[in-house]
């Protein structure tokens, strides 16, 4: 059987020998995986998902009928998974195919950006999908009252029909609110963390909603779940990926670098430092996680990387056959000189600076995961969104340290509210 994702470890000493020597250590934690509690997303797409997609896809509709902009209102995990697949394969210009415009609050504090998304939105025909499977962040909760006072003015009594709200689904501020008011409501299950949520309503929604085909994102996701389920290091890449990363940490590699060489993944990059940086950065361990888009990147950072310190390792990303692309056209001046790569495709030069890349980086002894896609398309990527989870999960345990909590965040979540309290009683 043809392997739809290939890891290739280049420009370093470690063998498939040295990854196997794992072998054992990863297949004792690949049993006791299912005992953690929030592992709920790992059998999710084996199961039927067909009536969950079905349901989207209906909402979906009528939002894109009776909406010319849905505001997704989200943090962290509720929102990274569904802004990376829409940029990964929305248009680069202009409005999504078979979509509408999606556009993200909820996500900052910044009195600017929610003043200018107010204004942006008048004349416009708008839904709001309100995402927190808490239900009580600060964030979120501020941009939803804003909104809902917003759209109740607009619409009257009709703003009901024109709020979704994807929460728990028993407890939380929330899904009182919801309950209360008779919002139409999509679940986040208990069992599934934020950063490990975008294949539920969470990501599916606002993605169906621009215009990207979810059952093809899903049905890739079925495929990883089926491959990545194999309990044996040497056939499965995702947990290869996650010995990998693992053995180049032992070796003193602080910094992984997440690269690719198409702009349209740079969100898909800031949902994969959310996914490995929280489960991760526990008890003073874990690989810092970076991300860089090639060629850009390569004239900023790619001097550090080339020659700071010998810190990171990359890992790049690369897909083998990218939608959209166009021949470099002949100049009978040739001012530039170019002529040489006349009829060359923008894509094979940009693949050939990707191979230069790692030369260049074996040069300087930067280690390099390769993994490699035949497509970037919905269905692609929803494997490759299981296979990073996948390896995340195991790549923690690795660590030894909770692949599911976030102590950390909450810590920033429970001292921001002790000193607006503190502000409140001094102000009384
Ligand atoms: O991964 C996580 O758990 C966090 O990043 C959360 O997604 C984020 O803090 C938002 O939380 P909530 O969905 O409860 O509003």
């Amino acid at each position: 059987k043809k392997e739809i994702l290939q890891t290739t470890l280049l420009n370093c000493s470690l063998d498939e020998q040295d990854i196997l020597t794992y072998k054992d250590q990863v297949k004792q934690i690949h049993e006791n995986l299912p005992n953690h509690y929030a592992t709920g997303w790992m059998d999710a797409p084996l199961h039927d998902y067909e009536k969950l997609v079905t349901s989207i896809n209906y909402v979906a509709s009528e939002i894109k009928a009776c909406a010319d902009v849905l505001v997704v209102i989200g943090v962290g995990g509720s929102f990274l998974g569904a802004r990376a697949i829409q940029e990964a394969l929305a248009p680069y210009f202009g409005l999504p195919k078979g979509g509408i415009e999606v556009v993200y609050a909820g996500l900052n504090m910044s009195g600017a950006y929610i003043k200018e998304l107010l204004a942006y939105l008048d004349g416009k025909q708008v839904y709001v999908n309100v995402i927190s499977k808490s239900g009580g962040t600060m964030e979120p909760a501020l941009a939803f009252r804003v909104l809902r006072l917003y759209m109740e003015e607009r619409y009257g009594d009709k703003a009901v029909e024109r709020i979704i709200v994807t929460t728990d689904e028993e407890k939380g501020i929330l899904k009182n609110i919801a309950d209360k008011a008779g919002y139409r409501q999509f679940v986040i299950p208990d069992d599934v963390g934020g950063r490990y949520s975008v294949l539920t309503a969470v990501g599916l929604l606002p993605v169906a909603v621009a215009g990207i085909d979810i059952q093809e994102l899903m049905d890739g996701a079925r495929h990883a779940a089926t491959e990545l389920a194999q309990p044996e290091l040497a056939f499965n890449d995702a947990y290869k990926y996650a010995v990998m990363r693992h053995m180049l940490y032992e070796q003193g590699y602080t910094n992984e670098l997440l690269a690719s060489f198409e702009p349209g993944l740079s969100k898909f990059h800031e949902w994969w430092k959310q996914l490995f940086g929280e489960s991760e950065g526990k008890d003073h361990k874990g690989l810092y996680p970076s991300t860089v888009t090639f060629s850009t990147d390569l004239h900023a950072i790619g001097q550090y990387i080339q020659d700071g310190r010998r810190i990171l390792f990359e890992t790049l990303l690369h897909f083998h056959e990218i939608e959209g692309d166009m021949a470099v056209p002949y100049d009978v001046r040739d001012e530039d000189g170019l002529n040489y790569l006349t009829n060359r495709t923008f894509n094979e030069i940009n693949a050939i600076s990707k191979q230069g890349t790692a030369l260049a980086h074996a040069e300087g002894d930067v280690p390099v995961i390769q993994i490699e896609l035949p497509k970037l398309d919905a269905y692609h990527l929803g494997y490759l969104i299981y296979f990073f989870m996948k390896a995340c999960a195991m790549s923690a345990c690795l660590l030894e340290v909770n692949p599911f909590d976030q102590p950390g965040v909450e810590a920033y979540k429970r001292k921001m509210l002790e000193l607006l309290k503190e502000e409140k009683a001094v102000t009384e």
